[in-house]
């Protein structure tokens, strides 16, 4: 490993610090031999103090078990009918998977324990089928889990469900999945698959808003093997998990490859932080000729008249709080070049410091990347540090700007550094 991976690993670090992890594993990754390198990378994790949840599926197994035993299970994947026999068959499946990975964490020095933290109840009858001992998650056993994630233990979370009468329920291990990382208030939720990703059309998703992949799952735009992991991700973004990620466990380094790496190897799903942040309309003129005038006084932004802002309105975004305009920024495209101009970011003094800017500058990147453009730049006079160390530009030259903006920029006289920074996908 090159002196400067771990470079580029640091600026993760301080952010996902003593943060949740759910990291959920299809019963086929666990017997897979990358499974080992997977329990290599939650060792790092572990390393870097992230705390790390590990759920696993078993359907591969029980499938397995069936053909051996020569039975047909009635369900796999803990989402249909499990009858007793299929029951069985989970439950073997499931504690040998458990004890697999139980094993394999051992040979890292990482401490674990399996868990009876997910509590069920029997998904019913549903359209008249009584579905058994299938259950659905009733609650996680939060402050339990809680323990063992202080001491630094590795919860090992079964696809089984437990109810208070000492019965045992088979449970889809991506909903538990989902389930764990809103009781816990998770930063990440991965599923590792045998898949790379979401696909649509047959071309990888690498990222998506929830509220895109909502649209998908709406217009039945998935191919029907990927809905289920689809579904949950989409769940957990729009319950509040920031970021769910889909990748691939049989790809060596596959996992740190895609926390610690801006362009990941599967497909991110992430939720909309951007709430607050909404189009500037017409009568919104006013209050960002009036929010901003203080910094066209000093130079930090350059002048622009009612006329000149209205005619690229649509270029103008706000930030509310309680209705009230706090902050503004500008994304002005230029098709031609492949580039977009962040422009005109202000936020009010009374609430600088709050990561309101940065989150002006995210939105941007994100709405920059849906129009396609690969660079983004912005010019600034008093900010340019700001740009470069919270927002990850570097400096450039004049000569990066599109033909007919480096004209307006000589014109100018400002002398405004150039700052520019490559779009791959968001952290
Ligand atoms: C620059 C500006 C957008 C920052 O907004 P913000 O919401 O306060 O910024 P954030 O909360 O995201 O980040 C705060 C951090 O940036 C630093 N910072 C703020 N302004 C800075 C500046 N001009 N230069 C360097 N660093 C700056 C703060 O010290 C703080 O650092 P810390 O996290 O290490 O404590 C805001 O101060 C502003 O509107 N400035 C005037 C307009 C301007 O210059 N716009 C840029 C031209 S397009």
């Amino acid at each position: 490993m090159k002196p400067t991976d771990l470079r580029g690993i640091l600026q993760y670090v301080p952010r996902f610090r003593e943060r949740t992890f759910i990291i959920a594993v299809d019963g086929a990754i666990v017997t897979d031999e990358n499974f080992a390198n997977i329990l290599l990378d939650i060792a790092v994790l572990r390393s870097l103090n992230i705390r790390v949840v590990l759920v696993h599926g078993a359907s591969a197994q029980i499938q397995a078990l069936a053909e051996a035993q020569h039975v047909v299970a009635s369900d796999l994947d803990g989402a249909g009918i499990t009858d007793a026999g299929t029951l069985q068959l989970a439950l073997t499946a499931a504690n040998r998977l458990t004890h697999e990975i139980l094993e394999g964490l051992s040979a890292s020095d990482q401490r674990a324990a399996c868990t009876n933290a997910v509590i069920a109840h029997p998904l019913g009858i549903i359209q008249g089928l009584d579905h058994l001992y299938t259950g659905k998650v009733e609650r996680v056993d939060v402050e339990f889990l809680q323990t063992l994630l202080k001491e630094g233990i590795v919860p090992v979370v079964p696809p089984l469900g437990f109810d208070g009468d000492g019965r045992t329920y088979r449970v889809n291990s991506d909903s538990v999945a989902v389930e764990l990382a809103k009781a816990l208030g998770a930063l990440k939720l991965i599923f590792i698959t045998t898949r790379e990703g979401l696909f649509c059309n047959d071309k990888l998703i690498h990222q998506m808003l929830v509220a895109d992949l909502n649209q998908l799952l709406d217009k039945n735009q998935l191919p029907p093997e990927l809905q289920s992991k689809a579904r949950h991700a989409a769940a957990a973004c729009n319950a509040g998990i920031p970021r769910v990620h889909i990748i691939n466990g049989q790809v060596d380094e596959g996992l740190l490859a895609e926390v610690f790496s801006n362009e990941g190897i599967g497909t991110l799903i992430y939720a909309n932080e951007y709430q607050q942040i909404r189009r500037a309309m017409k009568k919104d003129i006013r209050s960002i000729l009036a929010l901003t005038k203080g910094s066209v006084a000093t130079e930090e932004l350059v002048k622009r008249t009612r006329a000149t802002i209205e005619k690229q309105l649509e270029d103008y975004y706000l930030f509310e709080i309680d209705r009230n305009p706090v902050a503004c920024v500008a994304l002005h495209p230029y098709p031609e070049a492949g580039k977009a101009e962040l422009a005109f970011l202000y936020v009010s003094p009374s609430h600088e410091n709050q990561g309101i800017g940065r989150k002006m500058i995210q939105f941007t990147e994100n709405k920059a990347r849906e129009l396609g453009v690969g660079e983004l730049i912005a010019l600034s006079t008093q900010a340019f540090t700001y740009f470069q160390s919270k927002a990850g530009f570097s400096e450039g030259t004049p000569e990066d700007l599109p033909p007919g903006r480096r004209e307006k920029y000589e014109q100018s006289g400002r002398k405004s550094k150039v700052l520019v920074k490559k779009l791959t996908r968001p952290a």
